[in-house]
C-alpha cells in the first residue's frame, strides 16, 4: 500500500475547517478585505528576495525544481510574497490593498504535533499603508476575531517593535558584542547564527542559550525617537482598543521582510508549537523590483494549528448542523428505478437523500441508515410501487407513515 508524503494529512471532515473559513470569510467583510487567490506554484527567486537569504525557510525549508525549460520553481512556502507579487504585477492602484486568501502552504521542516510540510494558512494583507494606527486596528481586528467569533479564551498576543533599518543596525552590533564575550556558553546552531543573521539567535530552543539571551541587549532600547514615538503610540492606541499583549523583546520572527511592529498569537494549549498566527509590519516592494516602496501590514493564521485549539472548546462554538438526510431504501431492483425518481425530486427540492441502492437486506440497510445517520428512512416495495406511496420511518421515534408519492416534499418541508 502506497502510504501518504510524511508531514502530509489527510482531513476526512472539514466541518470544523468549513467553519473557521465562513466565520473568517464573514469577519473581513467587516473590516474591507477582499478574498484573493495566488498561485502555489511561484518562482523560488521570489522567495530568496523576500524572505531573505539565511532564513531557515530559504536556507532548508522550500520544495523546489527545475522545470525542462529551466525555470526555477517552488511550492509556495508562504503567501505574502506572492500577494505582494501579484499587487506589483497587477499594477493595484486602489490603496490600502486589502486582501486576504487561504490555502496549501509548503515546508521541508521536522514534522510534529502542529507542525506539517503542507499546510494550510489564511493569510491577510493591508499593502501601502504606513500608519501605526492601521497596526492597532488590524491587531483589534484579529484580537476579536479569536475572542468572539471563535469564543477562544487560552492565548496571549506577544508584540515587538523592531524599528528602522539604522535601529536593527544598532542592536545588532550592540547585540553580537553581548553575545562574543559569552560565545563559549551558546550552542553550535548559535554561533553560526550569530555570524550569519544575529537575530535568529532568539529562536534558539536551548534552556542555556536562552538563559544567556535574557540579559541581552533589547532593540526596543535601540530606537531613534521617530521609532520611539510610533512604539509608544501603539502600545498607548492597543490599551485604548482594549488588546491585551504582553512585550516580548526576543520576538523577532522567522523570516527578514520586517520592520516597525512584529507579533504572535500563540496558546499554551498547542505544546511545542504554540503559534497560531503571526506577522508584522514589512516592506517588500522595492526587493521585488519596484521603484516605489509600498509599507504594509499582515499576518497569517495556521488552520492546522486553530482547529487543533479548537477543539478544546468545540462545545461552545455555533458549528451549523449537517442538513437533515433521508435514505431511500427499495425493498428489490425492481424499485430502483423509481427510487431514483423520487429521490432527483427531493433533491430538486434541496433535501439531502442517499439511494441505498446495494443487494443486501433490508435489515442490514435499515443498520446503515442509522449510521450514516438518517432522520428518516423511505421504504419502497411492491405493495407502495403498486400504490403509489411511500412508507416514511421516523428514525427517532421509530413510528412508520404511509405517504403518497406525490406528498412526499410536503411532508419533509
Ligand atoms: P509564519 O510565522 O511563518 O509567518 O507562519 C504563520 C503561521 O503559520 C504560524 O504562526 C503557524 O501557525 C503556521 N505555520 C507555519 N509553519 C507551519 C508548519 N510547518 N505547520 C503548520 N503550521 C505552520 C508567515 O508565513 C508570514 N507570511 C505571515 C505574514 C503575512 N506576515 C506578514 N504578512
Amino acid at each position: 500500500m502506497i502510504a501518504r508524503v510524511r508531514g502530509t494529512e489527510d482531513i476526512l471532515d472539514l466541518k470544523l475547517h468549513n467553519f473557521i473559513i465562513d466565520k473568517i470569510r464573514k469577519h473581513l467583510q467587516r473590516y474591507n478585505f477582499s478574498e484573493i487567490q495566488t498561485p502555489i506554484l511561484e518562482k523560488t527567486e521570489l522567495f530568496v528576495r523576500s524572505l531573505g537569504q539565511e532564513t531557515d525557510v530559504v536556507t532548508k525549508e522550500m520544495y523546489t525544481f527545475e522545470t525542462e525549460g529551466g525555470d526555477k520553481i517552488c511550492l509556495r512556502p508562504e503567501a505574502t510574497a506572492g500577494t505582494v507579487r501579484a499587487f506589483l504585477e497587477n499594477k493595484i492602484e486602489q490603496t490600502p490593498w486589502k486582501v486576504w486568501s487561504y490555502g496549501s502552504m509548503f515546508r521541508h521542516e521536522r514534522p510534529q504535533k502542529g507542525r506539517w510540510r503542507q499546510f494550510s494558512q489564511i493569510n491577510m494583507e493591508v499593502i501601502n499603508s504606513s500608519s501605526v494606527s492601521e497596526d492597532c486596528l488590524f491587531l483589534k481586528m484579529l484580537d476579536r476575531f479569536f475572542s468572539k467569533d471563535l469564543s477562544l479564551e487560552n492565548y496571549v498576543l506577544k508584540i515587538n517593535f523592531l524599528g528602522c533599518l539604522d535601529d536593527r543596525e544598532k542592536h545588532k552590533s550592540e547585540l553580537k558584542k553581548y553575545v562574543d564575550v559569552q560565545k563559549d556558553k551558546i550552542c553550535e546552531t548559535c554561533l553560526v547564527r550569530k555570524e550569519k543573521n544575529i537575530l535568529r539567535i532568539f529562536d534558539c530552543k536551548n534552556e542555556s542559550c536562552q538563559k544567556i539571551y535574557k540579559d541581552a541587549p533589547k532593540i526596543t532600547d535601540y530606537l531613534c525617537s521617530e521609532s520611539e514615538s510610533e512604539w509608544n503610540q501603539i502600545q498607548e492606541c492597543l490599551d485604548l482598543l482594549s488588546v491585551n499583549y504582553i512585550h516580548d523583546f526576543s520576538l523577532v520572527r522567522g523570516l527578514d521582510y520586517y520592520n516597525g511592529i512584529v507579533f504572535e498569537f500563540s496558546s499554551r494549549d498547542l505544546g511545542a508549537q504554540n503559534a497560531f498566527c503571526g506577522g508584522g509590519r514589512y516592506e517588500l516592494a522595492k526587493a521585488l523590483g519596484s521603484k516605489k516602496e509600498y509599507p504594509s501590514i499582515g499576518c497569517a493564521i495556521g488552520l492546522g494549528r486553530l482547529m487543533l485549539l479548537l477543539e478544546t472548546v468545540i462545545e461552545k462554538l455555533d458549528i451549523p448542523n449537517e442538513k437533515k438526510l433521508v435514505a431511500i431504501i427499495p425493498m428489490a431492483k425492481e424499485q430502483n428505478l423509481l427510487s431514483l425518481l423520487i429521490a432527483d425530486k427531493l433533491q430538486f427540492n434541496e433535501l439531502s437523500i442517499d439511494v441505498l441502492l446495494d443487494d443486501a437486506s433490508i435489515k442490514s440497510k435499515m443498520r446503515r441508515a442509522n449510521k450514516i445517520g438518517a432522520s428518516h428512512v423511505l421504504i419502497i416495495g411492491e405493495e407502495e410501487q403498486k400504490n403509489n406511496t411511500v412508507s416514511i420511518k421516523d428514525m427517532k421515534t421509530g413510528e412508520s407513515q404511509s405517504v403518497k408519492q406525490g406528498d412526499i416534499v410536503k411532508y419533509f418541508k
